[in-house]
């Protein structure tokens, strides 16, 4: 019997493909969403419920669920860094509420966290490495993070997803590429910021086993080798031979003075207790092509 999953932020980039895929794989999956019903996919082991994190959740409503996968965050950093309390209240008091939730079930809790919660001066961090934020947003999920380790049965696992918001919501910052290339647009991109991407659907995969194997802590998942994101405009504008726009390159470092929020430029997460614990890792250009066959799709 497959256990029963609760994903929050499930009308999100990552929580609409983690619900999708673990439903197709058979577990019974209670898919939450705030304002954005209309994203949340559909599918034969799919419920959908409304759910506002901020607000005190109530165990009767959510009798069986024996894992909770928390997606849902305000993740737009600027908007943190302009709207802090807001921020603070989804992604802290969010938190806070579902963790009660989880022990009052007795649930695994798998939050997902994010490479903000370091400074990004060094790269190739460990799960234990010292946490230290630049911006508000990743110093709402570094806090965050430190409510769910103390949670017995809580596992932090940062990751730097790409993927493919649903028609209608944001675009990802893939999409966003997509849309530059196709319509000769020109922009500006970042030679500097330096991630080990992993798409929705490959960690949505990895997540079911993490659910069968549950190890309680801090874990790193990402592609086994790093990019940065001009690397990855490159193989976006592959597909796209005629494009004729103009792209600036520039340094993030060297943009920093007057912006909204601080950026962090090495978000490379350094994936060996993943690996050693047995999950096969994908290349971050087989990750990329994933997700330009999903927008393709559409
Ligand atoms: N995207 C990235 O580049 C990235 C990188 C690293 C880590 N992460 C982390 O991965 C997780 C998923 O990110 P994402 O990009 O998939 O997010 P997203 O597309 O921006 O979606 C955010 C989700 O949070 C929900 N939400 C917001 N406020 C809520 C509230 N008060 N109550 C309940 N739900 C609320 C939204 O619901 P409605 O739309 O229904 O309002 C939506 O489903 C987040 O925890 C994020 O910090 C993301």
């Amino acid at each position: 019997m497959k256990q029963k999953i609760l994903i929050t932020g499930a009308s999100g980039m990552l929580g609409s493909k983690i619900s999708d895929i673990l439903a197709r794989k058979g577990f019974p999956v209670l898919a939450a969403y705030n304002s954005n019903e209309e994203f949340v996919p559909s599918g034969k082991h799919i419920s959908k419920v409304s759910l506002d994190i901020t607000e005190k959740v109530h165990p009767r409503w959510f009798k069986n669920i024996q894992t909770i996968i928390h997606c849902a965050a305000v993740t737009d950093v600027n908007f943190c860094e302009l709207n802090k309390s807001i921020c603070r209240k989804v992604n802290i008091y969010g938190t806070e509420n579902l963790l009660d939730l989880a022990e009052s079930l007795g649930a695994h809790f798998i939050y997902i966290s994010t490479p903000m919660v370091f400074s990004g001066k060094k790269g190739n961090y460990v799960e234990n490495d010292k946490t230290d934020p630049v911006n508000y947003y990743g110093k709402t999920k570094n806090e965050a993070e430190k409510i769910v380790i103390k949670y017995k049965k809580g596992l932090v696992l940062r990751a730097n997803p790409i993927g493919k918001r649903p028609l209608g919501a944001h675009p990802s910052f893939m999409q966003w590429f997509v849309d530059m290339a196709s319509n000769n647009r020109s922009f500006s991109l970042f030679t500097d910021v330096v991630i080990n991407p992993i798409s929705t659907a490959t960690l949505a995969l990895i997540i079911g086993d993490v659910i069968n194997n549950f190890r309680p802590g801090v874990l790193h998942l990402g592609s086994k080798n790093r990019v940065n994101k001009a690397q990855i405009w490159e193989e976006v504008v592959k597909l796209f031979p005629n494009y004729s726009g103009k792209v600036t390159r520039l340094s993030v470092n060297k943009t920093q003075a007057g912006k909204v929020a601080l950026r962090p430029h090495e978000m490379w997460l350094n994936v060996q207790k993943a690996t050693d614990m047995g999950f096969s890792l994908p290349d971050w250009k087989d990750e990329v092509g994933l997700v330009l066959k999903e927008i393709s799709n559409n």
